[in-house]
C-alpha cells in the first residue's frame, strides 16, 4: 500500500499542467469519483488497525498535494477558460453597441442665431444666472416697488439676490464694464417662478442684443433684426413692429414675423393674424445709459431679446415646452438637421 502511495504521489508531482484540458485530465484522473486517489481510500479500508494510522497521514497529505495542485491550475487557466467560453459559445450576439450623443434642439439653435449675428460684428459676452438687484432691476430702470417689477415672477434667494428673469442683466454689466461701441449677444439661461405648462417654464433661454455707439438709430434696428430673420428663416419673411412697454427702452416694441407655417395667410399658430411674435426690442432708455455711466447726449442704442424656445419650436414641430428638459434621447435625436 506504501509502495502504491508513492507511486501516485510521484505521478502528482510528474504531472504537467500546462492547459485548462491538461487540468480537467488531471482533476479526472486523481480526484474524481472513480480517480486514483479514491481509489486508494477504497484500499484503505482493508489496511490492518495498527497501520491505520500511519497510511491514514499519509493519504491524507497526498490528497492536499492533490487539491493544492488542481486549485493552483484553476487559478491559471479556469477564469481564461470560462470567459472564453462565453464569448465563443453565444453566436448569436451583436457586436458592441456604442451609442452616439447628439445636440440639444436648443443649442444647435443657440449657435445658428450666434452665427449670424456674428456675420454682423456682434460679439458673444455672458453673465451670471445668479444676479444682484442692481444687475437685473434697478439698472434696467425697474424703480423699486414699480409694478414692472412684477411682469416677470421671480425667484428671489433673499431681498436683493436672485436668479436672473432675464439675459438683459447682462447688458448692464456690458455697460459698467466697457466703453462703446459695443455690440454683443448674451446667450444664457433664465428663471422665472411660473407654472410649468405646455407654454410656460420655470427656467428657459435667451438671447440678449445691444448696439451702443455714435447715432445709432431705431432704423439700424430695424435693419439688423430684418438682417438676422432673414438669415435664420429665409429671404420671403417680413417683420412689424408693434409699439409695447419695457422699462429700459423707449421707444420700445415687440417684433412679429409673417408666420413660418402658413407664411401670412392665416392658420392657428397664428391665430389667423398671419404674425407670429420672436422678440422685445427698443431704443435704450437715455436713463439707462446715464445710470451705467454712458453719456446719452453722445451715445444712443438699441436692445432686443429673444426667446431661444420659442423660435425652436417655431421652426420645428415641437408644441410642448417641457420636452426640452425631459432629456428624453428619442426626442433629442431628431434635431441634427435643423
Ligand atoms: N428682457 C425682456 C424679457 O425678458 C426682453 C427684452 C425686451 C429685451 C426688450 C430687450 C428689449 O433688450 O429691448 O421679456
Amino acid at each position: 500500500m506504501k509502495e502504491k502511495i508513492n507511486n501516485i504521489k510521484e505521478q502528482i508531482n510528474n504531472f504537467e499542467i500546462n492547459s485548462d484540458k491538461d487540468l480537467e485530465k488531471f482533476r479526472i484522473d486523481f480526484l474524481s469519483k472513480k480517480g486514483l486517489l479514491n481509489s486508494l481510500f477504497d484500499d484503505f479500508k482493508t489496511v490492518p488497525n495498527t497501520e491505520k494510522k500511519e497510511i491514514g497521514q499519509l493519504l491524507n497529505v497526498i490528497k492536499k498535494l492533490a487539491e493544492e495542485k488542481l486549485e493552483e491550475g484553476q487559478n491559471k487557466f479556469s477564469n481564461q477558460q470560462t470567459k472564453q467560453v462565453e464569448i465563443n459559445n453565444d453566436l448569436s450576439l451583436t457586436e458592441e453597441h456604442i451609442e452616439i450623443g447628439a445636440r440639444h434642439p436648443l443649442l444647435i439653435m443657440k449657435n445658428k442665431i450666434i452665427e449670424v449675428f456674428a456675420k454682423i460684428g456682434f460679439v458673444i459676452e455672458e453673465g451670471p444666472e445668479i444676479e444682484d438687484d442692481w444687475h437685473n432691476f434697478s439698472g434696467l430702470n425697474f424703480p423699486e416697488n414699480h409694478p414692472a417689477r412684477d411682469m416677470q415672477d421671480t425667484f428671489f434667494i433673499d431681498k436683493e439676490i436672485a436668479l436672473r428673469t432675464h439675459t438683459s442683466s447682462v447688458q448692464v454689466r456690458l455697460m459698467e464694464n466697457q466703453k462703446p461701441p459695443i455690440r454683443a449677444i448674451m446667450p444664457g439661461r433664465v428663471y422665472r417662478n411660473e407654472a410649468i405648462s405646455a407654454r410656460a417654464h420655470c427656467f428657459f433661454h435667451q438671447i440678449e442684443g445691444i448696439y451702443i455707439d455714435e447715432n445709432v438709430s431705431f432704423s439700424d434696428l430695424k435693419q439688423t433684426l430684418y438682417f438676422f430673420v432673414k438669415e435664420l428663416f429665409g429671404q420671403d419673411f417680413k417683420i412689424r413692429f408693434r409699439p409695447s412697454y419695457f422699462p429700459f427702452t423707449e421707444p420700445s416694441a415687440e417684433m412679429d414675423i409673417s408666420c413660418v407655417l402658413c407664411k401670412g395667410e392665416g392658420c392657428n399658430v397664428c391665430k389667423y393674424t398671419g404674425w407670429v411674435e420672436i422678440l422685445g426690442c427698443g431704443m435704450i432708455d437715455p436713463q439707462v445709459l446715464e445710470s451705467n455711466n454712458i453719456d446719452s447726449k453722445k451715445y444712443s442704442g438699441f436692445a432686443f431679446g429673444l426667446g431661444i424656445e420659442r423660435i425652436t419650436m417655431l421652426l420645428s414641430d415641437v408644441k410642448d415646452l417641457r420636452v426640452f428638459s425631459n432629456n428624453d434621447k428619442r426626442f433629442l435625436q431628431q434635431f441634427q438637421k435643423l
